[in-house]
């Protein structure tokens, strides 16, 4: 395993399309996955796509703790939340078009934090890396975090999802928004 070189904005390769995994179970994609497993921890991060260590695939990694979620129990706690997962040649679909905002920060944007409006509550599929289908329904962070990420493949990072650009700010300075919410 290792820790990979991260792109940072402005790299074109996080400006291109990615291209489709043909087999997600193949051992050099099994190796991608564990190095971008260990460079998102290394780095603290809650997602990571594979243009941002300049893989130019469709493959993205990403969890969504209980932590960053709302607090509910049962099974709408599962929508909030998701494990560590692995997605090859995702899919969104959207479930509920209305937006609901929240604060994101991308490993490719070091430093920043911007107000995102996202669909609230989507589906999505894609496979692991022993070539099973994944299919779930997500809300609140789980959905936004693989909204973001798959936004990577597209070539898209958060600024250019964002409606107000007053509300992106350096993390340093996000306190001044978080009181007036
Ligand atoms: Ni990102």
């Amino acid at each position: 395993m290792a820790i990979l070189k991260i792109a940072r904005m402005g790299h074109p390769i996080l400006a291109t399309k990615a291209a489709q995994v043909s087999d997600p179970a193949a051992p050099e994609i099994r190796r991608l996955v564990n190095d971008m497993i260990e460079t998102m921890a290394d780095a603290n991060g809650a997602g990571l796509a594979a243009p941002q260590v300049h893989v130019p695939l469709r493959v993205v990694v990403f969890q969504a703790p209980g932590e960053r979620s709302n607090d509910l129990s049962g099974e709408e706690a599962f929508d909030h939340t998701a494990p560590l997962t692995v997605l090859i040649n995702p899919e969104i679909a959207v479930m509920d078009p209305k937006p609901e905002g929240g604060w994101e920060g991308c490993l490719s944007v070091p430093g920043l934090r911007g107000w995102v409006e996202r669909p609230a509550h989507i589906r999505y599929r894609g496979f692991g890396l022993d070539g099973k289908l994944i299919e779930r329904t997500a809300r609140g962070f789980h959905a936004r975090v693989v909204q973001h990420e798959c936004d990577h493949l597209d070539g898209r990072l958060y600024p250019s999802r964002m409606a107000d650009l007053s509300k992106l700010v350096f993390e340093s300075e996000i306190r001044h928004f978080q009181a007036a919410q």
